[in-house]
């Protein structure tokens, strides 16, 4: 069996969970880990919580810090919240109104919470009356945290009239990028871009 957890880079790694399915689309899920200098966790859009996983997470540290970065990456919130009751739960304030039954501990902000803000950055990216995702920024490995805003799936993944979907929607290899539905949906074109310059700097 394979290792649950992948070190991605310097205080980084990544697992990837189950396939699963949005509007009838097969999506794999990816989450990352990140160990922040006071030896706490801060978990990214977490997958499925299996044993194997959680045992190679708990050997990492403590998790203390749950984060969803936009409100479809919701699924298992709540298994990792009833696994890891010490941590808290983070999550953008369109997610907290749609799972009314999840104990939302802080909202996302416009700047990094404290108690990640000397490791991680973050920006919102507004813009879209769709969908708001909250990016993040580690700074030991230099890596930037995308969820749905940029989507890059191997140019077989989609099968069928899905592949052909996916693939005019601008999110299969070697033409990834941010959803074209999505990209549409961002009409206030100046938030837009100041967020995106926010990122790119
Ligand atoms: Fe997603």
């Amino acid at each position: 069996m394979s290792e649950p957890l992948l070190q991605f880079g310097p205080e980084i790694w990544t697992a990837d969970g189950p396939v699963t399915s949005f509007h009838g689309f097969p999506y794999s899920t990816r989450m990352a880990v990140i160990r922040l200098s006071d030896g706490s966790l801060f978990v990214w859009s977490p997958v499925a919580l299996s044993d194997p996983l959680r045992s190679a997470v708990e050997a990492l540290g403590p998790v203390r810090h749950i984060v969803s970065p936009n409100a479809l990456h919701h699924l298992f919130l709540l298994e990792w919240q009833s696994g890891f009751p010490a941590a808290r739960l983070y999550a953008t304030p369109r997610l907290r109104r749609k799972r009314k039954d999840l104990t939302v501990d802080a909202e996302l902000g416009e700047a990094a919470a404290p108690d990640w803000a000397d490791d991680i950055d973050q920006v919102v990216m507004h813009g879209s009356f769709a969908l708001t995702e909250v990016v993040f920024y580690h700074r030991t490995s230099h890596t930037a945290l995308f969820a749905d805003l940029v989507q890059n799936f191997s140019h077989d993944w989609f099968k069928g009239w899905r592949g052909f979907l996916a693939r005019r929607g601008g999110i299969v290899a070697p033409c990834p990028g941010a959803p074209k539905d999505w990209r549409a949906s961002f009409l206030n074109r100046g938030s837009a871009r100041a967020s995106l310059d926010k990122i790119l700097a």
